[in-house]
């Protein structure tokens, strides 16, 4: 059933040709496709969009928040599920800091009871304890949905063996899902992979095989290989792709998509089931405004002035000092994300340096008074990639991790002592 990663590599690249063909056009823009999805239900003039299913849950839209270290917490999905429905996902939580219980991490998996469907994504390398979180999971009702993270880039995790590596080892990665799978169950799992570790070492293709014949519920493939980094362009032919291998469920495209008009694209040309948007919602949680709109079939856009940013910004830093129970650390926290909400928009130099200042509700308010409400939306630079780019790297690898693709003994036990030292939340998740 499986082909050796490089000829999928090769494979890919032939189906790269065929699928990503209109978007090459030179000047890196993504063409604007007639509105046609395949694999669709329903009618419309111009098709339909799909509907999406995770094994028992249907999705409120074909869409979902991507997991964000340090973003997509409590108050931030509650910002994006106020201008649209779809799956909003926790930020990755380790299987282990789960299953010791800590405060912080407990913290981060929890929901505002407003939150339906609640979606976590686990994080883990050794089959037992990420099922054991799964379980977890399922007996506490801690979520509707749960995701499980293989598209981890960070070189500390890699090096390990972990995150986008890790599907590399298909009988470790095979297994960690089966089991997580059962563990979960009725609770439906899905999968997120990377394309693989670099080109000569795709491994989305046969990942997906494997995670869909272990009963995931669904895959979701950011289209950039771990040596890329968020650097470059997603290369959504790889999404196409999965999307014709894997028959019996949803495929979810992931990867630069910025505005609503790329994931009506990416639902195109790839025919996938649904769109993961990431970056594009950094300062930006009213995208979902334009998704919902998008899959409404209506035309109009947001196009804030800063009087509206401004006021999402003080419900966002109202939401951090709740969450984080402090005034200090919400704003603080807040900080991280004044570029993003201000990007584009004619504002001072003074006032940015001040927006990374903030540390207290006053602060924000002296801010709100010296900006210009009025100021309009900045136009298209305000729709251009944002968050993390970057350039591509060598992947830190194990010693000897690219020789087979049987798990040996040392690698075996170096995974279990990375499962043993994963007992905090804070790997950042990528
Ligand atoms: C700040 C930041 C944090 C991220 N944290 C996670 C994470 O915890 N788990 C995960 O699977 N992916 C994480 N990612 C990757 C995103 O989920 C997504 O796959 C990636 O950004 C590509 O989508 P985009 O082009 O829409 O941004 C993170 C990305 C960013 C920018």
């Amino acid at each position: 059933m499986n082909n050796h990663p490089l000829e999928l590599s090769r494979a890919a690249q032939a189906i790269r040709r065929e699928v990503s063909g209109p978007r090459a056009d030179g000047n890196g823009e993504i063409p604007r496709l007639r509105f046609a999805p395949r694999g669709t239900t329903g009618e419309d003039d111009g098709g339909t969009w799909p509907v999406l299913r995770l094994g028992p849950l249907q999705a409120p839209a074909p869409v979902m928040a991507a997991p964000m270290a340090g973003v997509t917490n409590r108050p931030f999905r509650l910002l994006c599920r106020e201008f649209g429905r779809g799956l909003f996902v926790t930020e990755m939580v380790t299987a282990r800091a789960l299953i010791l219980g800590h405060p912080a991490t407990r913290q981060l998996v929890s929901h505002d009871p407003s939150e339906a469907p609640r979606s976590i994504q686990l994080y883990g390398l050794e089959p037992a304890a990420v099922a054991a979180a799964a379980a977890l999971i399922r007996r506490e009702n801690l979520a509707d949905h749960i995701d499980l993270n293989f598209g981890c880039p960070v070189p500390k995790v890699t090096r390990q063996g972990g995150g986008a590596a890790l599907p590399w080892k298909l009988g470790l990665f095979r297994e960690i899902v089966g089991r997580a799978v059962a563990a979960a169950t009725p609770i439906p799992l899905t999968v997120k992979l990377r394309s693989g570790i670099d080109e000569q070492h795709l491994t989305f293709l046969e990942a997906g095989l494997a995670a869909e014949s272990e009963g995931a519920a669904a895959l979701t493939l950011h289209a950039r290989t771990a040596a890329q980094h968020y650097s470059g362009r997603a290369d959504w032919s790889h999404i196409a792709f999965l999307k014709d291998t894997v028959k019996s469920i949803p495929v979810l495209g992931n990867g630069d998509i910025f505005e609503a008009d790329d994931a009506a694209a990416m639902l195109t040309e790839t025919g996938c089931d649904g769109v993961v948007v990431g970056r594009g919602l950094l300062g930006r949680p009213w995208l979902f405004a334009d998704l919902q709109a998008l899959f409404d079939r209506r035309a109009e856009r947001l196009r804030p002035n800063l009087r509206f940013v401004l006021d999402v910004v003080k419900r966002h830093a109202l939401g951090l000092v709740e969450f984080t129970g402090s005034e200090e650390r919400g704003l603080r926290e807040l900080r991280r994300h004044m570029s993003w909400y201000l990007k584009g928009y004619r504002v001072g130099g003074p006032e940015r340096a001040a927006a990374h200042r903030l540390s207290s509700l006053q602060d924000l308010d002296r801010l709100a008074v010296a900006l210009d409400p009025e100021t309009p939306y900045p136009g298209r630079v305000a729709e251009m990639p944002r968050g993390r780019g970057g350039s591509a790297r060598r992947p830190r690898l194990p010693n000897g991790w690219l020789d087979s693709n049987q798990l040996t003994p040392a690698h075996r036990i170096a995974l279990a002592e990375a499962e043993r030292a994963a007992d905090n939340a804070a790997i950042d998740g990528g």
